[in-house]
């Protein structure tokens, strides 16, 4: 996995290109896109308003001490790829401690049988220890920090990296933690303030092998009729999200062995 990330990264300048392509008829699908919407919503119905989010309602229930530094848009995210893990032991991890606020809440959000991981460069972080959570102090640019963290946490479901947000520091991350992550684990990276952020366009060149098409004979046998052997990439990662400022990396339960594309039905044509 780690050497195919590495080619991954390599190729990371290519789709950047084909983005700034792109860029120039970017106003164009905007405008009809916009146009679309605008015509939708006047005959839409309203829909039901959401069910409370609980990390949000923690949120915006801390009022005094350690901080939480977190937009507003990030909890809808958590809680639609991090609702799983809620109530089990589950093994979270938090890049950037800072004031401490957000261990607590993961604390909250994911319940007694949880562990909290944080990781922060400054060592004033370290007094936001507690019996549930472990501060280790450490550069997440840095490989050999990850091979020490590594050797003492052998678990980890969740990494949310909230860190130093330089792009080779979430490259270094990302490389060095997402093989660690367990089968169903969640990588999330936020902060991806600013179009064409470096770690955004690294993660295109990975979206790209995503879809490797490595078809075996097409047979006539309907139940297999097209398949693709799964790559080492698509064994392993379930999907890849962007959202404004977020992307989440999410693992497979199981891993994939081939692609399969099935014929259902007896008329075919028009
Ligand atoms: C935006 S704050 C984290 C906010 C916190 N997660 C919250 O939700 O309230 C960023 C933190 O990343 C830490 N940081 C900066 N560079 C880092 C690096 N290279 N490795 C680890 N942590 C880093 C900073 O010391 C700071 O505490």
């Amino acid at each position: 996995m780690l050497r195919f990330l590495d080619r991954i990264g390599r190729a990371a300048p290519q789709p950047l290109h084909h983005a700034l392509k792109m860029s120039g008829q970017m106003p164009l699908l905007w405008l009809g896109y916009r146009r679309r919407q605008q015509s939708r919503t006047s005959s839409q119905k309203k829909s039901p308003p959401d069910s409370p989010n609980p990390l949000r309602t923690y949120f915006d229930a801390v009022r005094d001490g350690p901080g939480i530094l977190k937009w507003l848009h990030y909890f809808e995210v958590y809680d639609r790829h991090f609702r799983k893990f809620r109530g089990q032991e589950v093994n979270i991890l938090e890049i950037g401690v800072y004031s401490g606020g957000s261990l607590a809440m993961w604390r909250d959000y994911f319940g007694p049988k949880c562990r909290v991981y944080g990781v922060d460069i400054d060592q004033r972080c370290k007094k936001f220890e507690n019996e549930s959570v472990k501060v280790f102090i450490g550069d997440q640019g840095d490989r050999e920090f990850w091979k020490r963290f590594k050797a003492e946490v052998p678990t980890i479901d969740i990494l949310i990296d909230d860190g130093g947000h330089q792009t080779y520091q979430q490259i270094v991350t990302f490389e060095e933690m997402l093989s660690h992550l367990q089968p169903g684990g969640v990588f999330l990276c936020e902060d991806l303030t600013g179009e064409f952020s470096g770690f955004v366009s690294y993660l295109n060149g990975f979206v790209h092998k995503l879809n490797t098409y490595r078809l075996k004979a097409a047979r006539e046998d309907h139940e297999r009729y097209l398949t693709s052997q799964a790559s080492e990439l698509q064994s392993h990662v379930r999907a890849v999200t962007f959202y404004p400022f977020i992307a989440v990396v999410e693992k497979r339960e199981r891993p994939l062995t081939e692609l399969v594309a099935q014929k259902h039905g007896t008329l075919w044509g028009w």
